[in-house]
């Protein structure tokens, strides 16, 4: 019998027959293999994306937008993340040492609040569900702190710089890194928490040649979304990338128009059930038969 999709691979994985670590990556970079990263929020999301060959799994901050129905990332509290990360384990149909690396995106202001606050938070994604690793955003002086005391901990971290929407009532949804002095601002950070220990660097909505350059002076992998094809890797957003979202940002086209699609198979099964039963054309009744003799 052939492998079962649940089986399938894509191919060669950087750690063999364990599972895959969050320092692998830095092993696909050196390697020139590009990292494909897809958020997933349930079970069925998590299924989907483990099939499609996914080396990381990201329970991004998103599905607050995405699944809860937010007007920003802001309100998704730590436990509703907790929530959803556990599902998307629940998900994954392969065996142990062949599923994607689950990350999971630390909240608003569950970080920010102080050291102590933070290594708890993060310390609960890893104690309650099957994340090895947590993504925050930011590259303040502060952040870089939390950054350099998670990992102390023994919490790998994957940072996050350019359009971080987390601070979309400060910055909004606009491109970032546009001028000189941002643009050094940004190496600066990102060279920052490279130094602080994260081991993966995610690259939103900033100009190519900046993530280009990036990816090539830091060691640890760039994951890029709306940053270019020359990063180590790329991320999107699941349900963007399926066209399943009402609308999609620009830097990340839809491959299908999952949304339309959807509705319209469904319009089809609710209009064929609440249509009205065909009526049968009135049939003559057959002539009695003639009478053997
Ligand atoms: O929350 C999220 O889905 C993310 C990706 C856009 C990188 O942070």
């Amino acid at each position: 019998m052939g492998p079962s999709h649940a089986d399938a691979s894509n191919g060669p994985r950087p750690c063999g027959d364990r599972p895959l670590r969050p320092a692998d990556l830095l092993t696909c970079k050196q390697e020139g293999r590009p990292i494909a990263v897809l958020t997933a929020w349930d079970a069925l999301s998590a299924a989907l994306v483990e099939q499609a060959g996914a080396d990381v799994i990201l329970v991004g901050d998103s599905l607050a937008m995405v699944v809860l129905g937010h007007a920003t990332t802001l309100p998704v509290t730590l436990e509703e993340m907790v929530l959803h990360t556990r599902a998307v384990g629940r998900g994954l149909q392969r065996p142990p040492a062949r599923q994607p690396l689950i990350v999971t995106d630390l909240p608003f202001l569950s970080y920010q609040c102080g050291l102590d606050d933070a290594v708890a938070a993060a310390g609960l994604v890893l104690k309650d569900s099957p994340a090895a690793a947590v993504k925050l955003e930011g590259g303040e002086p502060e952040t870089i702190a939390v950054v350099d005391r998670l990992v102390r901990s023994g919490i790998p971290v994957m940072g996050h710089l350019g359009l971080t929407p987390q601070s979309v009532h400060r910055l909004g949804y606009r491109r970032q890194a546009n001028d000189p002095i941002s643009q050094a601002r940004l190496r600066r950070a990102a060279m920052d928490l490279q130094a602080a220990g994260c081991f993966a660097l995610v690259l939103e909505h900033v100009p190519a040649e900046l993530a280009a350059s990036l990816s090539r002076e830091l060691s640890v992998p760039v994951i890029g979304i709306g940053a270019g094809d020359a990063c180590d890797g790329q991320v999107r957003v699941t349900a963007d990338l399926l066209g399943l979202t009402e609308r999609q940002p620009p830097f990340s086209p839809p491959l299908l128009a999952g949304r339309a699609l959807c509705i319209e198979a469904l319009r089809g099964w609710v209009g064929a059930l609440q249509q009205p039963p065909a009526v049968a054309p009135p049939t003559t009744p057959a002539a009695p038969a003639a009478p053997h003799c």
